[in-house]
């Protein structure tokens, strides 16, 4: 690693707050990654007791992004990925997949926790073709103007722009909708958008499980919403069959994920291509 990446690593491993759970590394937890802490692993305990399904619809919302990333980069010809909110790395990330595929693929990754930063850059010290900006996804001009995306992503060429298990961190203040609109904005046709969201169809559940995560996270989530929310996200975009859907019947691939054996909230997700 070069000096510059090794100043970044070592405030970025500064900047992290132990003291209280992080999506990032709860996240992390449920996929069975190292990278977090006590903190993270009984806020993430107590969930599982409210909502037991949480572990096996993490592990399939993982597998939801891998199989897009694949068709997209496969079948689709995608060769400019922009990951929002990307989270820990872990087996199969985005860049792993697509330049599998084709080796010039260029993958940014986006995350505000500086976790994923410290450990993102440690695994991509000698990948040119990809970057790990350290930002809050909502500032898309500030992203997309940023001088490591700018050298890496061609807002002239298609893109995909991955929205997985995020835009729920996203209050309705903050307006996850337009978010969206202004990245798809910018993108070239041909562009795609792939988003996962949690969504429960009882409002009771919603309330309950967004207060929970409001908790734990000292108000650093936004909301569980409705399907039809998350389709509302798309806009007028043209999504790919089979549509919104629980997202271990998108695409399967024959290595059927974990069993969710109670669905008090469940992962919805779609992708879908700028025209
Ligand atoms: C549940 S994880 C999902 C990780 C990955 N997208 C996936 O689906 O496998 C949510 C990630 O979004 C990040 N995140 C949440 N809000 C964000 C924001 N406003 N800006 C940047 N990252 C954000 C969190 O830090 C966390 O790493």
């Amino acid at each position: 690693m070069d000096e510059q990446n090794n100043d970044a690593q070592t405030a970025a491993l500064r900047a992290i707050d132990q003291s209280v759970p992080s999506v990032a590394r709860m996240y992390d937890y449920y996929l069975g990654g190292k990278d977090n802490y006590q903190v993270d692993r009984e806020a993430s305990d107590q969930l599982s007791i409210a909502a037991p399904g949480t572990r096996a619809l993490a592990v399939n919302n993982r597998r939801f992004l891998q199989r897009a990333v694949r068709v997209l980069a496969g079948e689709y010809g995608i060769r400019q990925f922009v990951d929002h909110g990307s989270g820990l790395p872990t087996q199969d990330n985005v860049h792993q997949i697509a330049q599998r595929i084709d080796p010039q693929s260029r993958v940014v990754y986006i995350d505000h926790d500086p976790i994923v930063l410290a450990h993102g850059r440690a695994i991509l010290a000698d990948n040119e073709q990809t970057t790990v900006v350290n930002a809050d996804f909502r500032d898309t001009d500030a992203i997309l103007g940023h001088s490591d995306v700018a050298k890496l992503i061609d807002l002239d060429q298609p893109v995909a722009a991955l929205f997985l298990s995020v835009l729920h961190c996203i209050p309705d203040s903050d307006d996850p909708a337009a978010l969206v609109r202004r990245v798809v904005d910018r993108m070239a046709p041909g562009s795609f958008v792939v988003i996962s969201h949690l969504v429960s169809a009882d409002p009771e559940v919603r309330v309950r499980l967004s207060d929970f995560m409001l908790g734990a996270t000292q108000g650093n989530w936004g909301r569980v919403r409705e399907a039809a929310d998350v389709q509302g996200y798309f806009g007028d975009l043209e999504l790919l069959s089979p549509g919104l859907v629980e997202v271990s019947t998108w695409r399967p691939d024959g290595t059927p994920g974990p069993t969710q054996e109670t669905a008090e909230w469940i992962e919805f997700g779609g992708v879908a291509r700028k025209l």
